[in-house]
């Protein structure tokens, strides 16, 4: 079931709040989660906030982290991904709530007893120290003896593939390498936690390629727990065990990597991974759902309320000959994209698209179909179809029901 991993953020969210309010940070102390799946918890945040100025850059942020689990924090620029991971590495203090780690406050750890370890953006090598060095710098603050050291670093430049490089500069490696070394300099110091801040950012498409399935190789063996930031989606679906999407300081969904792309939560999260075609529906009972005047099949139950966003992705729609049980429409454009065509139709007001391997000439009359399980139910939203897409003047918290009226009234303005 997909829903067995995801965190139900409302209940966590309220209990946030009785926590903060009623008992404060210290009440988490000593508390640590478990989930149905009986893993336990290495990290903790419960209603973390944290404001640069009038900016909310984390909004009640909820969610575990796994022992040894790859998660990743995914979500376009600046909605707060790098203000996490600072918090979690003791560079940033929040304004309220509670973070544990082993169910312990680490907000009251200092950031360099803390036992995690950072990789950032930027690699922030040591240019005068060679590769050797720069992965001993670690163990020698720690005044290990020598040929432990020795043996450490070359244990790691194994791990990294960067075996026979001990001597050479920084300044005669390629940006893989160069990453490569921030990571095994991270890793020396064998923490329970890794932070990586979007470690591949500087590297060609190919070379990042590689190195996602090599950092998840690195993960496997060594059993850390990697949290991961990215704003690419691809990245995130193929390394993750679970996946954070985040949006304007809130998170918008948690789940597995094929949860979060077969059950997006709302629009944003549709949009943000991958492509697809979201349209205004109506869905009064169980697995039946008017769209466009026409009434389909879906396996999903019904929601809360009636009113609700129908998302289906490109590859799913077949365009086959009009009929009346259809959505009909005519092709617009057609692209020739290498392994699929991709066609525009302009059916009910709206323009869908469609991925197929069959070719439908421009001007086409055509049908949409597709199957139950392909009309995946969401609830409306902000990010919903013709609403605004900004939510930086709303104070509104995650699970509350919105109002589809006056929520468009609002965002129009
Ligand atoms: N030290 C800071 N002072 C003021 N604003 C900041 C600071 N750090 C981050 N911000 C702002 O907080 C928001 C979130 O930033 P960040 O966490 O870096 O996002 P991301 O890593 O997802 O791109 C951005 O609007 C950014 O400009
Ligand atoms: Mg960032």
């Amino acid at each position: 079931m997909a829903n067995i991993e995801r965190l139900d953020q409302k209940k966590k969210n309220n209990r946030a709040r009785l926590l903060t309010k009623e008992r404060g940070r210290s009440a988490m102390i000593g508390t640590q989660l478990s989930d149905k799946t009986g893993q336990s918890h290495i990290i903790e945040l419960v209603g973390v906030n944290k404001s640069f100025g009038d900016t909310r850059v984390m909004r009640d942020i909820t969610f575990y982290i796994r022992s040894n689990e790859f998660l990743t924090l995914l979500g376009p620029s600046g909605c707060g991904k790098t203000t996490t991971l600072r918090v979690l590495g003791g560079f940033e203090q929040p304004d309220s709530g509670s973070v544990t780690f082993e169910g312990r406050d680490l907000l009251a750890i200092q950031p360099h007893e803390r036992e995690l370890n950072t990789v950032f953006q930027r690699y922030a090598l040591f240019p005068h120290l060679d590769v050797a060095e720069n992965v001993a710098f670690g163990l020698r603050i720690k005044k290990l003896p020598q040929n432990e050291i020795d043996n450490r670093v070359s244990q790691m430049l194994s791990l990294v593939k960067l075996e026979g490089y001990e001597a050479r500069s920084i300044d005669q490696l390629s940006g893989g390498q160069m990453q490569r070394v921030a990571i095994a300099r991270a890793l020396v110091n064998l923490p329970k936690v890794l932070l990586l801040d979007e470690p591949l950012g500087a590297l060609d498409l190919k070379m990042r390629k590689e190195m996602q399935i090599e950092l998840k190789q690195m993960q496997r063996e060594l059993g850390i727990t990697f949290v991961y930031v990215t704003h690419d989606q691809e990245e995130a679906l193929t390394m993750s065990d679970s996946v954070i999407v985040m949006n304007e300081g809130a998170i918008q969904q948690i789940g597995r990597p094929i949860d979060i792309y077969n059950e997006p939560r709302n629009a944003f999260v549709a949009d943000f991974i991958g492509e697809s075609n979201i349209v205004s529906g109506l869905m009064p009972e169980d697995f039946r759902v008017l769209i466009g005047g026409k009434w389909f099949p879906s396996v999903d139950r019904r929601k809360e309320d009636e009113k609700v966003d129908v998302v289906i992705r490109p590859e799913d729609i077949d365009l086959v000959e009009p009929s009346e049980d259809l959505l009909n429409g005519i092709v617009t454009t057609t692209t020739f994209k290498g392994v699929h065509y991709e066609m525009i139709v302009e059916a009910c007001d709206l323009e869908w698209l469609i991925h197929s391997t069959d070719h439908k000439a421009e001007g086409s009359e055509v049908g949409l179909s597709f199957g139950p399980d392909d009309v995946h139910i969401m609830d409306k939203s902000d990010f919903s179809p013709g609403r605004g897409r900004s939510r930086q003047d709303s104070e509104r918290s995650e699970g509350d029901v919105i109002n589809p009226e006056s929520g468009k009234e609002t965002d129009n303005e």
